[in-house]
Parts: C-alpha cells; sequence; structure tokens
C-alpha cells in the first residue's frame, strides 16, 4: 500500500511544486499518495489537484484539531507556513509551525519536511532584529528538533518570482529596466526557481530520507549579484537596465508600515552575513542532481518568463 505524503500549501507556489514534482516523479508516485491541505476546498486550485488524484483535506493550521484529522494515517509531511504580513508583531506564523509540529509527533509522522530559514537575529548577532518572516521559521526549525520529530529543513533562497510577481524590476519611462535595492551591487542573492524547484529539493529528501534526516539543505541555483542578473536579464530580452542603490530611508520609504524595516533588514541580511550566512549550495545541488533533477537557472527562467517583461 501506498504511504500518505501530507502537503501543506497544496494551492500555494510552494506545496504547489511538491505536488507536482511527485506526481511527474515515476519512483515516488507510486511510493506515495499526496494529501492536499487547503483550508477551502472549492478553490479552482484545490479543484484543479483533485482532478489529478490529489486527496484534498481541509484544515487549518491554527486548529489542532482539523490538523489531527489532516495528519491521520501520515507517513511523510510537507509543511510551508506563511507570516500575517503587515500585522506587526504578529506570531502566527510560529503558533502555526509548533501546531503543525506537535501533531506530527503525536501522530508519528516519520518524515517531516520544513521549509525553513536562517534566525536572522542570532546569526547577525543581535544587528538586524526586525525580520520576523526569517526569525519564525527558523525558531519552528528549532521546536521540531526539540521535539525529536525526524525532520529535514529546506531553506528556499530568494524567489525568481520576486523580480516578476511583485515588480522588483520596473521599467522607466525611458525605457530602462531598474533594479533598487538598499545593498551594494556585490551581494548575493541565491536565486530559487520556486514553482520549478521547491519539489526537487523535498523530492531529493524523500528518495534520500535516512541520509537528510535532520539536515539543512540551501534551496537555490546559483548566488547571483545584482550585476549578474541585470547582464543576463539584458541578454535574454534585449533590454537595457541599471543598478540604483537606495539610503535605506529611500527603500523604506517605498514599502509602508512595519514592512518596510522588515525587508530593509532582509536585504542587509543578504549582504551581511548572507541569506545562507556565506554557506555552499553545492551540498544540496548534488542531492538534487543525484535524485535525477535539474535546477533552473536565472537565464532559463527568463527565457520562459520573457513575456512580463514587456
Ligand atoms: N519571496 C521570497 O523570496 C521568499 C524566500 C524564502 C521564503 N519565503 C517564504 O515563502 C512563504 C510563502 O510560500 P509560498 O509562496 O508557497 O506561499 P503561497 O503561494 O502564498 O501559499 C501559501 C499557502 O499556505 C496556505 N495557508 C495559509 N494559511 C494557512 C493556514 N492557517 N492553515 C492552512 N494553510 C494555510 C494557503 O492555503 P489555502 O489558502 O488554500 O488555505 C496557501 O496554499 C512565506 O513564508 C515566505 O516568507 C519567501
Amino acid at each position: 500500500m501506498s504511504k500518505i505524503i501530507t502537503v501543506f500549501g497544496a494551492t500555494g507556489h510552494q506545496g504547489g511544486s511538491v505536488i507536482r514534482t511527485i506526481l511527474n516523479d515515476p519512483e515516488l508516485s507510486k511510493e506515495f499518495k499526496i494529501r492536499g491541505i487547503t483550508r477551502d476546498a472549492s478553490k479552482p486550485e484545490a479543484q484543479a489537484l483533485a482532478k489529478q488524484g490529489v486527496e484534498i483535506t481541509t484544515a487549518d493550521m491554527n486548529s489542532k484539531d482539523s490538523l489531527r484529522q489532516a495528519l491521520q494515517g501520515s507517513h511523510s509531511v510537507f509543511l510551508v507556513t506563511t507570516p500575517a504580513w503587515g500585522t506587526a508583531g504578529s506570531d502566527a506564523e510560529l503558533v502555526h509551525g509548533k501546531n503543525v509540529a506537535d501533531v506530527a509527533q503525536e501522530s508519528g509522522v516519520e518524515h517531516l519536511i520544513f521549509s525553513s530559514l536562517l534566525h536572522v537575529t542570532e546569526t547577525s548577532a543581535g544587528r538586524l532584529t526586525h525580520v520576523p518572516h526569517f526569525d519564525h521559521k527558523a525558531e519552528v526549525e528549532a521546536y521540531i528538533r526539540s521535539l525529536g520529530v525526524p525532520a529535514t529543513f529546506v531553506l528556499p533562497g530568494y524567489f525568481m518570482t520576486n523580480y516578476t510577481m511583485i515588480g522588483l524590476l520596473r521599467k522607466g519611462e525611458n525605457g530602462v529596466w531598474t533594479l533598487a535595492y538598499p545593498v551594494g551591487q556585490d551581494a548575493k542573492f541565491p536565486l530559487i526557481d520556486i514553482s520549478a524547484d521547491m519539489g526537487k529539493y523535498v523530492s531529493a529528501s524523500l528518495k534520500n530520507r535516512s541520509g537528510t534526516l535532520g539536515t539543512q539543505l540551501l534551496g537555490a541555483e546559483d548566488y547571483y549579484t545584482p550585476t549578474r542578473i541585470l547582464e543576463e536579464f539584458e541578454q535574454v530580452t534585449g533590454h537595457k537596465t541599471q543598478f540604483v542603490q537606495v539610503d535605506p530611508d529611500t527603500y523604506k520609504s517605498f514599502i509602508p508600515g512595519p514592512m518596510g524595516q522588515e525587508m530593509l533588514e532582509n536585504h542587509l541580511f543578504i549582504e551581511s552575513p548572507g541569506y545562507f550566512n556565506g554557506k555552499s549550495l553545492q551540498e544540496a545541488k548534488d542531492l538534487v542532481g543525484k535524485a535525477g533533477y535539474e535546477l533552473t537557472s536565472w537565464r532559463e527562467f527568463l527565457e520562459r518568463n520573457r513575456g512580463l517583461f514587456v
């Protein structure tokens, strides 16, 4: 009988990627039956998954009772949490992650794969203390470890879709595309095509459970500086670009509310000590390669999404 993998965020980018990768993998699609979690099973995204044979189950990470139902009989679980963006002081993400961890322990889950990030406050030795969407994920990771739930942590890099979906690359009236950051041109951004590649890290871990338990897989195809991001953008699209380093107050004025400080410090962290604290991506890339997958480069992402930059 196939094992059940329960996937949180099934209707979103990360969970959706995990589901697609498993369904398209000849080995994993036989080994696992997928249960996709949503708060609203009537959503078109949930309906589309049901048509592909995914068992859709309704649950809310705020409710442990709903989680007990959702995790019943699950061998593996993929967990992604999201912050209550814009709500200053919210610990919703921490509560969600701990709720799932508690229920995973109660339910005897054998492999929890959590989408984690580094602890910015600790990693920056207290210099940057306003990036809760990183800190809370790291705190959930620490909590999972403290419970002893068998787990692997996939830390996704900086989404390539930040340049398409939230318009970080903007076309000016003179036709020049501008990238404005509060950091220098040599900062290293570990880029990931989240929809295409998150599932590859998770699936590589499913294929090598014992070898990845307790480890952190750093999820990015490569480190890219703003210089390289723009050079490859120009080569693929033929558009002219410019990089502008803005001062912290100007940068914050782009993003009103508490998000301004959070995003500023998030980028200062990327510049120093580094999104992954200077660590190499090679180990996780090798694991993904051995599992039979190829990661998406920034150039390939641009070629596929050329039509969005007009
Ligand atoms: N942008 C970046 O560069 C970057 C880099 C690294 C990490 N991240 C992190 O990535 C995460 C976002 O991932 P994503 O893009 O996959 O998110 P997404 O596409 O917005 O999907 C979020 C999913 O979470 C589900 N969800 C939300 N609240 C829930 C709750 N209370 N109970 C159960 N399910 C719930 C939603 O399902 P339903 O609505 O169907 O219930 C949805 O499927 C954020 O935490 C962000 O910090 C972002």
